[in-house]
């Protein structure tokens, strides 16, 4: 930590007082964090002061014996009598005084998210995180600190992962002593906050667990507690629709008979809701204007939304729909009435992403005109799931209505105002399911999947290039956590075509849904999506209730991509494989099968033969070439 006291000294000396241990996992007030549901978990509670200057710091450490996860946060208290300046208050401060690591993370871009790089340690520091303001595209706020020789199924790897959605900073040190140290929370760039007599400071919580028999195991553990201990809601255990989303098929270029055609045909092929993305609302007719004026666009939808949710209803369908509460465009009504809602710099030129601005998050006044407008649009229909996008970073970090000495402030309010509005309209309409967005996954993060079971994972819905976003994805996050949709080919993003089959196998590791229009499928095409569904309905309880086991790496030269679904009981598994680069005169795939039973005897569906469980995982299973651009197969083995 860093603290500036009011003397303007910056020393801290922080000595044991006492400890306690509470039953329960401890809240953070205005915070996402693990809760306690079934009433296993316990907090250690450690006390420190620095006499000095009476400052208290409280380490709380939330152990999940069960789940193998320990989560920590930390509260520091100003009990002197004069203000004091935090400048640096992490989460967490891992030591691992001996041994010899490497560091995997996960950087990227946008449509490009959460890319594995795995790296030895240096002597000094090295550090991802975030100054944007968000949990960011380019780094996802968790690393894993794991054994050199550490694969799959064996090795150490402690894998921390910070419940936070704003700029993050996760620092390894490896100091002269080769010892190590990992320091994880709110990026210090760009921080401060002002501590008044008696104010406390709650820091974001980081969970932590370890493995000893590698990263499958590792990525088990925070799967389950994130399904589990994380994640709320109607929705968090319940089957999410299968969805059709407009946004690839339309673009903004839509009216109510163009969305109803879409529903319709979706419905005929078993889909289950519709999903109105972006243009719907204000003069939303490109990405220039309307962000902020949150009701309809007649002119679009004439009949408003009652009418076309009351059309998609009468097909048996559910409605959801897209919104981006945080931003406004300056061609909007909101912009014209309060232009200091906006973060601009004063006496500079304000820096605008996509044409838009964000709103100061941090005022109450504007949360709630956020709040009231689009409340009143989800009361107005049917609305049973909401899109909540975010489609820039923040660089004006300025309010309007925050004294000078509280700028600093600004980002982390943001971040506690989004959360603030984010419980507002979660629990004032718990029957909504509400999947997580931000320009795809530039806000893929635990502490949004405590207000939302699902994220969409990136704006590249290209098969191939999904396998290696789901992968990395799937290292901190359930499958159950990422949004994933077959869209057209060519792909509007790389250009590729994928098979149809291949596009529906890699979008099943995640919600499912389809971003296309239907209407343009040929008729075998619809009868082999009606298949899709059926599949994925099948399957749903394998792929999101069941264990995820990572068979090859995307980014190998193996050829070919594979991972597992197991259910609990271990009696049925899918296998998923998938070709990116077909050999001519190539030998057969061998790989091995995880998670099973060796004493069982599983039955390939496929063809009736019979293996034991044993035979499955140590001698592996073969898979013939198959020719041609990006083939898939799936395959299901169920214990006889
Ligand atoms: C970014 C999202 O990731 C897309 O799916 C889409 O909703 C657009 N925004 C709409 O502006």
């Amino acid at each position: 930590m860093g603290v500036c006291q009011a003397d303007g000294t910056r020393a801290a000396d922080f000595r044991y007082v006492s400890w306690e241990i509470r039953e329960g996992a401890h809240k953070i007030p205005g915070l996402p964090c693990l809760f306690d549901e079934d009433e296993t978990a316990e907090t250690l509670v450690i006390f420190l002061e620095d006499a000095a200057s009476s400052l208290k710091l409280e380490l709380y450490y939330v152990v999940f014996a069960d789940r193998d996860v320990i989560a920590r946060s930390a509260r520091i208290t100003n009990g002197g009598k004069e203000a004091v300046r935090l400048e640096k208050m992490m989460s967490a401060c891992l030591e691992l005084p001996n041994g010899s690591w490497e560091a995997i993370h996960f950087h990227g871009r946008h449509a490009m998210e959460r890319r594995l790089e795995r790296l030895p340690l240096m002597h000094g520091t090295m550090e991802v995180g975030s100054r944007r303001g968000t949990s960011s595209h380019q780094h996802n706020p968790g690393v894993i600190l794991c054994s050199p020789d550490a694969t799959e199924e064996h090795g150490g790897c402690y894998g921390l992962s910070l419940i936070y959605s704003g700029s993050f900073s996760m620092e390894i040190e490896m100091d002269q002593m080769d010892s190590v140290r990992a320091v994880c929370g709110i990026n210090p760039e760009f921080f401060e906050y002002r501590l008044e007599p008696g104010e406390a400071f709650d820091t974001p919580q980081l969970m932590m667990t370890y493995s000893g028999s590698g990263l499958g195991r590792m990525s088990a553990n925070f799967h389950s507690i994130i399904r589990h201990n994380l994640c709320r809601g109607k929705y968090k255990f319940a089957r999410r629709p299968v969805l059709i989303n407009n946004w690839e098929a339309t673009y903004f270029d839509f009216n109510e008979e163009k969305i109803l055609s879409i529903a319709r045909q979706a419905s005929e092929l078993g889909i289950e809701m519709l999903v109105l993305d972006d243009g719907w609302f204000g003069s939303r007719d490109s990405d220039n204007a309307g962000l902020g004026d949150w009701f309809v666009n007649t002119d679009k939808l004439k009949g408003g939304l009652t009418d076309l949710v009351t059309g998609i209803n009468g097909l048996g369908m559910k409605f959801g729909i897209w919104i981006e509460p945080e931003m406004v465009n300056e061609d909007s009504r909101l912009y014209r009435e309060h232009p200091d809602w906006a973060l601009t710099i004063p006496g500079r030129k304000p820096c605008r992403s996509r044409n838009q601005l964000v709103l100061d998050m941090s005022r109450s006044e504007v949360r709630d005109y956020v709040f009231d407008s689009i409340a009143a649009v989800l009361k107005s229909a049917n609305v049973e799931y909401v899109k909540w996008d975010m489609n820039r970073s923040i660089c004006d970090v300025y309010s309007a209505v925050l004294p000078k000495e509280r700028q600093g402030e600004v980002y982390h309010r943001y971040v506690l105002g989004i959360y603030d509005l984010m419980e507002r309209f979660t629990s004032s309409f718990p029957n909504i399911l509400f999947e997580g967005c931000s320009g795809g996954g530039g806000r893929f993060d635990p502490a949004i999947l405590y207000y939302s079971p699902q994220i969409w994972g990136s704006d590249d819905t290209d098969g191939i290039e999904r396998l290696e976003i789901q992968y990395g994805t799937s290292f901190f996050y359930p499958i159950s956590a990422v949004g994933s949709h077959v869209s057209a080919i060519p792909n509007h993003q790389t250009g590729r075509r994928t098979p149809l089959a291949t596009r529906g196998v890699v979008a099943m590791a995640g919600s499912f849904g389809y971003e296309m229009d239907l209407n343009l499928l040929t008729e075998d095409e619809k009868e082999a999506v009606k298949a899709q569904v059926e599949d994925y309905k099948k399957y749903y309880d394998l792929i999101h209730n069941g264990d995820y086991y990572r068979l090859t790496s995307p980014q190998g030269d193996s050829g070919f991509t594979a991972w597992q679904f197991v259910s609990g009981d271990k009696t049925r598994t899918l296998l998923n494989l998938v070709i990116t680069h077909v050999r001519a005169n190539a030998p057969d795939l061998w790989f091995k099968l995880r998670g099973l039973d060796p004493e069982k005897r599983y039955r390939l569906e496929e063809n009736g033969r019979i293996y034991s469980g044993s035979a499955l995982m140590n001698a592996g299973i073969s898979i013939p070439m198959i020719m041609g651009d990006y083939p898939a197969v799936q395959m299901v083995l169920t214990e006889v």
